[in-house]
């Protein structure tokens, strides 16, 4: 998803009066002081152990994150005139909303500490600035305070919201009040962040949030993204992504059909041996997978056919993706490459209950004994972390 002109709509949020009359933090241990969730941890210590590896918990220093920000800063902030430093709230306001309560001139020693973690020759350097940068997360407070009671409500300062009717004394004892909150427990509250503002058209924002809707809810089913992502009732604060294994392969089944045949060959008549492969990748995910923010993760498919002497005689690959590129001519706005109003939307993904066959008739030499048809589904979720999603090897007898 492109997240960029919903951005701009929640930068002008953030300006809006409320936020004036808050002290500023001027220093990230000042706005981490603000938002400090080390009493949270204290009483909840399995809640807050699950979150802290969780993206969430590293929704800064992410190196995905971090060089996408760079990229910003280099390729759009520093190039736009109408644009200043303290613009990366454009993306600060989703990744830590806390960002709303910081001092533009923090937003701008933000910037420089992502340049200096990307871009410093100086392994040191760079360390130090991730470290520094690692305080920065989606932390208890953003979701349960600032989020906790959904799109365009004010959140009151002081008050956790909860998912159910608890006994609130050990709050209360400990300087907080509780709130139930419904839209906890909704695919709705994800929203507010993995897609765009309820202004914004439907239409105008093609995002993960979209395909669920329309792709998931539409065909039947029921599943919120806490009931698939949090394991329900269980209510797991791993936030489980692609980046753990044994959910990210529970996303696809892949199942491969290759048997031998023979066709009628009038050029040279004769029966030319073959190999029929069949094969169906079924997406059980909640929404189109796979799919991001600004970097699209991709999912490929390989298919390598091999001789009885392991010779490679057949391949083929298929790339899934989701994107929004610009085109020249597309609409002329500042930073459109960014913007999803000015970029044009390209969904080359795999939709659940929708599966992706593809069938290969593959003519074999008459001399061939046997072929191995090995397929390979890997998910490149960044550059550096690329993870084997499904994997099978055929061997088929060919029979002359
Ligand atoms: C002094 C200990 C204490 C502190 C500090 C504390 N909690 Fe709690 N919290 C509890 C207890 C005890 C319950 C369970 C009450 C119950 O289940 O009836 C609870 C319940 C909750 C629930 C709802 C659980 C449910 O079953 O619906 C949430 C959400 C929550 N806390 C979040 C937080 C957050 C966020 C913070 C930090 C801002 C925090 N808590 C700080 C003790 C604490
Ligand atoms: C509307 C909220 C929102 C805004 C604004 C936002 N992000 Fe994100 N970002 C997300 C969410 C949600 C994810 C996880 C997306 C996913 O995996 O589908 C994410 C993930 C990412 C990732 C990880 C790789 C990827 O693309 O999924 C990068 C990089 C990133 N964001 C960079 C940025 C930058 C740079 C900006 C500002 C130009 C920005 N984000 C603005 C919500 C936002
Ligand atoms: C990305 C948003 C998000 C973050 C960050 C987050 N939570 Fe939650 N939390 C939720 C949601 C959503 C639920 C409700 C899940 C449900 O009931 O379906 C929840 C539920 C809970 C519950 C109730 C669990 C239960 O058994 O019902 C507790 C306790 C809790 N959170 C504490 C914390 C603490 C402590 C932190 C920080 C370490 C934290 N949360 C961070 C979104 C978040
Ligand atoms: C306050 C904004 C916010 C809310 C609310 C939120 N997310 Fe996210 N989410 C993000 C951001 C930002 C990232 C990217 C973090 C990163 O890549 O390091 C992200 C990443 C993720 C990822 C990992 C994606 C990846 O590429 O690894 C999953 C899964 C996810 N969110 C699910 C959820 C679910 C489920 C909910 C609701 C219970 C939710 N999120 C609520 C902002 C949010
Ligand atoms: C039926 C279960 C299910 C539901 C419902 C569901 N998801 Fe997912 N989601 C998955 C699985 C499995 C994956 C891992 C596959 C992948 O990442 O490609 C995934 C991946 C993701 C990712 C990472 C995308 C990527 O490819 O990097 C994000 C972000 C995410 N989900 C958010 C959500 C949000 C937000 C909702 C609700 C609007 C939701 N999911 C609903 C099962 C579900």
């Amino acid at each position: 998803m492109r997240l960029i002109s919903i951005c701009i709509l929640l930068l002008s949020v953030a300006i809006l009066p409320y936020t004036i009359s808050a002290k500023k933090a001027t220093t990230i241990d000042e706005l981490v002081e603000m938002y400090n969730i080390k009493p949270c941890a204290q009483c909840h210590p399995d809640k807050y152990e699950e979150w802290k590896t969780s993206t969430m918990g590293n929704s800064v220093v992410d190196p995905r994150v971090l060089m996408g920000m760079r990229s910003f800063i280099r390729l759009a902030i520093d190039e736009e005139k109408s644009l200043k430093r303290e613009d990366l709230t454009i993306c600060l306001n989703c990744h830590i909303p806390q960002i709303k309560d910081a001092a533009p001139e923090l937003i701008v020693h933000i910037g420089n500490l992502v340049l200096t973690a990307v871009e410093a020759k100086d392994e040191i350097k760079r360390e130090e600035a991730k470290k520094e940068l690692s305080k920065l997360n989606l932390n208890c407070l953003g979701c349960h305070n600032l989020k906790g009671a959904g799109s365009n409500v004010q959140p009151k300062a002081g008050v956790i919201y909860v998912p159910d009717d608890i006994d609130d004394s050990a709050h209360r004892k400990a300087g907080y009040e509780t709130q139930k909150s419904d839209i906890l427990k909704t695919s709705e509250f994800c929203a507010q962040c993995h897609h765009c503002p309820p202004e914004v058209p439907w239409k105008d924002c093609p995002t993960l949030y979209t395909t669920y809707i329309e792709n998931f809810i539409h065909k039947g089913h029921k599943e919120t993204c806490q009931d698939c992502h949090m394991k329900g009732a269980e209510a797991i604060h791993k936030f489980f992504g692609p980046n753990n294994p044994d959910f990210l392969k529970s996303s696809i089944s892949l199942s491969v059909n290759a048997r031998p045949t023979k066709y009628i060959n009038i050029y040279e008549n004769k029966k030319t041996p073959a190999v029929v492969i069949k094969i169906e990748l079924k997406n059980n995910a909640g929404h189109v997978i796979p799919h991001g923010c600004i970097f699209s993760p991709k999912i490929v498919m390989n298919l390598t056919v091999k001789d009885q002497d392991s010779k490679e005689i057949f391949s083929r690959q298929k790339e899934f993706t989701v994107g929004d590129l610009y085109f020249k001519g597309g609409k002329s706005v500042a930073m459109a490459e960014w913007d999803v109003t000015a970029t044009e939307h390209f969904d080359l993904g795999i939709k659940p209950d929708q599966p992706f066959y593809s069938t290969f008739i593959i003519p074999l030499k008459t001399d061939t004994k046997a072929v191995d048809v090995e397929v390979i589904l890997k998910y490149f979720y960044s550059r550096d972390e690329i993870f084997t999603i499904g994997e099978t090897v055929q061997k088929v007898i060919i029979e002359n």
